[in-house]
């Protein structure tokens, strides 16, 4: 009797927030999941701690810190010397910054670990991914990409965190639709999904000043929903069937913060194919990757 392999899944910041209930859920339904987290010691208690709450759940922990391009370079290459298929890669690290900051490569630095970080990620091991529409990349976004723009000219937004925050949020979203859009000119069934988690209290918000902190700490259990609950428009991007490829999906109720999964509004201003492809290309500059759906990936380094 032949058993089938163990489906594998890559849940990035799996370590908090909605990365840790995102991981519950993928170990859930089954899949063997990769905790890739900045942070060895608290991914491993993160570890420890989803096996309590789920004694079955499969788990891995590796290191990679998606600012760092090195550092994604030598995951892809402990994974690729690990694993031999990829069947989910959810993009869903990231960080909120209210002050100016920059990587080790000089680039602003949410957009260096929320977008370009996982750009990096999805380039070395897309050729992983069965050619199957169980085969799914899902890129977090934010209702922060409204009114957002990527400003070609000066990433750093003027050195204004919260509009580079809405920058990379906004490259997220962008990426997953041109991914879809060059995955459906191949012929390839794989499905990239953007979606958005809602608002929760996660640790996402924990550089706000201590007045702003303390006033969302206040408010949110009224306007916002649970890490849980957030998690739940990755889950459904990553594992059901019905969820559609190029779709942006999100949480239905108040202001779009929290409520059941279902199509995202999708800001009009925003969507614009050239600078889509602009992106795309700035993202292999900048990464020094090339990316291309028909090209394997032979050297990750
Ligand atoms: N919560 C919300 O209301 C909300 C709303 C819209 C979108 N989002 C998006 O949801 C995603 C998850 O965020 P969250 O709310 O769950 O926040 P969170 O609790 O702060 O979790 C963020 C995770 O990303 C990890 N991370 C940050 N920088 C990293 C790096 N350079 N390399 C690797 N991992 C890194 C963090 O690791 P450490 O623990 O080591 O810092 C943590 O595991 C983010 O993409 C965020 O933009 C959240």
């Amino acid at each position: 009797m032949s058993s089938k392999p163990q489906k594998i899944a890559i849940v990035t910041g799996a370590n908090h927030g909605i990365g840790y209930e995102t991981a519950v859920g993928m170990a859930g339904a089954g899949y063997r999941v990769v905790m890739a987290c900045r942070n060895q010691e608290k991914a491993e208690s993160a570890k420890a701690s989803i096996i309590k709450r789920l004694p079955s759940a499969s788990l891995d922990v590796m290191a990679i810190d998606l600012g760092d391009f090195a550092s994604v370079r030598g995951f892809a290459r402990e994974f690729r010397a690990t694993y031999t298929r990829l069947d989910v890669l959810i993009n869903n690290a990231g960080v909120l910054l209210y002050s100016a900051q920059t990587n080790g490569d000089g680039i602003e630095q949410q957009f260096a670990t929320n977008h370009l970080g996982h750009f990096l990620l999805t380039a070395l091991v897309f050729d992983l991914m069965p050619d199957d529409p169980a085969s799914r990349i899902v890129s977090l976004s934010s209702i922060a990409h409204k009114a957002a723009r990527i400003h070609f000219d000066d990433l750093t937004c003027g050195g204004n965190g919260g509009r580079a925050y809405g920058q990379s949020k906004l490259a997220c979203l962008m990426f997953g639709e041109e991914l879809h859009r060059r995955l459906q000119a191949s012929g390839l069934k794989t499905r990239s999904v953007p979606v958005h988690p809602g608002g929760s209290d996660s640790g996402l918000f924990d550089e706000m000043s201590r007045g702003q902190y303390y006033f969302f700490k206040v408010l949110s259990p009224f306007i916002l929903h649970s890490n849980a609950s957030a998690a739940r428009p990755s889950l459904f991007a990553a594992l059901d069937p019905a969820a559609e490829g190029g779709i942006y999906y999100g949480p239905q109720g108040y202001r779009e913060f929290r409520g059941r999964v279902g199509k995202a509004y999708r800001d009009p201003s925003t969507v614009d194919s050239e600078s889509a492809k602009q992106l795309w290309q700035l993202s292999e500059q900048l990464t020094g990757q090339a990316f291309s759906l028909e090209t394997p990936v032979t050297n990750p380094a």
